[in-house]
């Protein structure tokens, strides 16, 4: 059981003081009947709540899978950049969520977001395993002995052997290539920096994957849509 006042006040419809004269209004209905007092205590799992009209979508987590654009940071505050939380509706801002993990500034693609503590810690978790597919533009020729090596573990400059990693070419010559790479850890430019150990460079990065999610075609970059709850349960399961 919660207070009215603190579910709306959380939920981003207004401050507790808003909400008081919401409930005085009469427009905000509990199981069809006019709330009395907003600090009455409800279960907003079993109650049905509408205000103003609306019926109230009550969850205590949020799932968004983002398509970050190039440009602002995975952070859910900075001080000179915008941040993938600032891109987000003011109705999902409410629930304070935070990026599960990290895209470079520059990097683009599938981030996910959520306020789910639990979930995060396991997604980032190296002994999970989470795969995350990249598609990458690299500066120079990829070939056999690239793979051999990203099959290997990379080691990179501060000396950490990263874990075996699969690389794939798409199309590789003397002008560039692209490829797709799969690694389960997340340790800081990772990707760059692997293709660094082997003497060439990033020059675009999108991540394609995360686990059994992928970047739909149709999200434009700075969308985010809600996952399923069928997308969630198996987030949860792996
Ligand atoms: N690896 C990188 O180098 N950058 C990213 O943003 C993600 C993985």
């Amino acid at each position: 059981m919660e207070r009215l006042d603190k579910i709306l006040a959380n939920l981003g419809y207004g401050s507790r003081k808003e909400v008081k004269a919401l409930v005085k209004k009469g427009e905000v209905l509990i199981d069809g009947k006019s709330a009395k007092d907003s600090s009455m205590q409800i279960d907003p799992e079993k109650s049905e709540i509408i205000v103003s009209g609306e019926k109230l979508n009550y969850r205590k987590y949020i799932y968004l899978l983002m398509n970050k654009p190039a440009g602002v940071v995975s952070a859910t505050f900075d001080n000179y950049d915008e941040t993938v939380i600032d891109l987000i509706d003011d109705e999902y801002r409410a629930f304070e969520p935070f990026p599960v993990g990290r895209l470079d500034k520059d990097t683009v693609g599938l981030l996910l977001i959520t306020n789910d503590g639990e979930l995060n810690h396991r997604l980032i978790a190296p002994k999970w395993h989470v795969d995350k597919v990249y598609y990458a533009e690299i500066d120079k020729k990829v070939d056999e002995s690239d793979i051999k090596a990203f099959e290997n573990g990379i080691v990179l400059d501060d000396e950490y052997k990263c874990m075996p990693a699969k690389l794939e070419i798409l199309n590789s010559d003397e002008n560039g290539s692209e490829v797709l790479v799969t690694i389960q850890e997340g340790k800081f430019h990772q990707v760059k920096r692997m293709f660094n150990s082997v003497d060439k460079n990033v020059v675009f990065l999108k991540r394609i994957s995360f686990g059994p999610l992928l970047l739909p075609e149709d999200l434009e970059e700075g969308q985010c849509r809600e996952l399923t709850e069928n997308e969630i349960s198996i987030l949860k399961s792996i």
